[in-house]
């Protein structure tokens, strides 16, 4: 509890100083891999290899991997002991075999054409030993980091195990810099020097810089499940952005802000005022906020067998007994002619639920208008960035984030405990 609290304290305490400082960003007020020598140093890298696996924990998308390689293959030519930690999954304090970053350790040899030990803890005198005898470029992947309850729970001591290991902390992994967790925080306060790696670089430019500076007419398409997910991130860029297109299910919640039927789509009563709200501010401030004005919907629904009842289209209003399942051919027309004439595009949020054919095609047309565009497009990671991928259209994009809630936090305007810790 004594956490919590200190985690909301030091990030209220940190907004206040961002605020104060709005205009320097924030990739410019950290020190970054470039600006450090690591010939022969002992360099502790957290990344955020938390991958999606199966059952028997094979990686079934090396993205994440893939994405630090730049930072990991540095430090290698740079003569760097580079020892990897990360976390993989929600163990909970315990040792889940099926959480073992031993199968990430196969794939990451792979790429890095040389091998990688793997330990099987991530403090302990068995780290402790294979680190002393580390030779300068040589790779340690630590056993998963939530295996011991104290990682989650950013305690001190743990963190000061960490630290032990390290001449210097670089922290690449954007995707858990909302964890105030010890490998992301608190070992930053037992290490010489802290630097970003250059996918926390590029994530910070991305998502930071490029959207404070944004050439406009600077597009935002939200999407998803819920208003309440995206309250911040509509907040924070409403004034920013020229057009807010907003799709998936959380636009039914707009859609009976403005006083239309929404059948049984899913409409979240309590935030009808919130989204009334913004409507009224975009009124106030001139940015256009678009809504569908079609649909795809069905009769039932079933999430497990991930099957639904034929679908059909509905104009504007959804008839009783039916719910929205994604945007419909109108729609997605309109959209897409916003997006044509878009300089900066920020997506963040499905169009649908996409991981079903019958309500797909409007979230894989978004991405294929996105892709077209001659835009600087930025996919804010999490849903977006898998229908990205599943949409062929992955390298027709110009940066699609690593980041899930990361990314969402971020866009929101918070500072990041993990960024936070690595300012000077
Ligand atoms: C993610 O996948 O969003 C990050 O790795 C953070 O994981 P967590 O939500 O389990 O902290």
């Amino acid at each position: 509890m004594e956490n919590v609290h200190f985690y909301y304290f030091f990030k209220v305490s940190l907004l206040q100083y961002w605020n104060d400082d709005i205009e320097s960003p924030i990739v410019q007020r950290i020190k970054t891999l470039s600006n450090i020598s690591c010939r022969g140093k002992r360099v502790f890298v957290r990344v955020d290899f938390n991958v999606p696996i199966d059952d028997r924990g094979n990686v079934l998308d090396d993205s994440r991997i893939v994405a630090s390689l730049p930072t990991i293959q540095y430090l290698i030519q740079n003569g760097a002991k580079v020892i990897l930690a990360s976390h993989l999954g929600r163990p909970k304090g315990e040792v889940v075999a099926k959480y073992s970053l031993s199968n990430v350790a196969v794939v990451l040899a792979k790429h890095i054409g040389q091998p990688v030990l793997f330990l099987p803890d991530c403090v302990g005198q068995e780290v402790l030993t294979e680190v002393a005898k580390m030779l300068d470029g040589s790779v340690i992947l630590l056993e998963n980091l939530r295996f011991h309850k104290e990682e989650t729970a950013n305690d001190k001591n743990f963190s000061k195990q960490l630290a032990s290991l390290a001449d210097i902390y670089v922290n690449d992994a954007f995707g858990s810099a909302h964890r105030a967790h010890a490998s992301t925080e608190g070992i930053t306060h037992f290490v010489q020097q802290s630097a970003a790696g250059f996918l926390m670089e590029k994530e910070l430019e991305f998502l930071g810089t490029k959207i404070v500076e944004a050439k406009h007419p600077f597009v935002v398409i939200l999407g998803g499940a819920k208003v309440s997910d995206k309250i911040k991130v509509i907040d924070n860029l409403l004034e920013k952005a020229d057009i807010m297109l907003i799709g998936g299910a959380m636009a039914y919640t707009f859609l009976a802000a403005g006083g239309h039927a929404t059948g049984s789509s899913m409409v979240e009563t309590d935030k009808i005022q919130v989204a009334r709200d913004a409507i009224q501010k975009t009124k106030e401030i001139g940015t256009k906020l678009l809504l569908p004005v079609d649909h795809v919907v069905t009769s039932a629904l079933n999430t497990e067998t991930k099957t639904m009842d034929p679908t059909s289209y509905s104009e504007l209003d959804i008839p009783e007994g039916k719910f929205g399942v994604d945007i419909g051919p109108k729609t997605i027309a309109f959209f897409g002619e916003e997006i044509k004439g878009a300089s900066t595009i920020l997506w963040n949020g499905p169009m649908g639920i996409f991981e079903i054919q019958q309500s797909s095609a409007g979230t894989f047309a978004i991405a294929k208008h996105v892709a077209e565009s001659d835009a600087l497009s930025i996919i804010g990671g999490g849903d977006s960035g898998k229908a990205v991928k599943e949409s062929g259209y992955a390298n027709k994009v110009s940066f699609i984030s690593t980041g899930g809630g990361a990314s969402l936090e971020f866009l929101g305007g918070d500072i990041l405990p993990g960024v936070a810790a690595l300012m000077e």
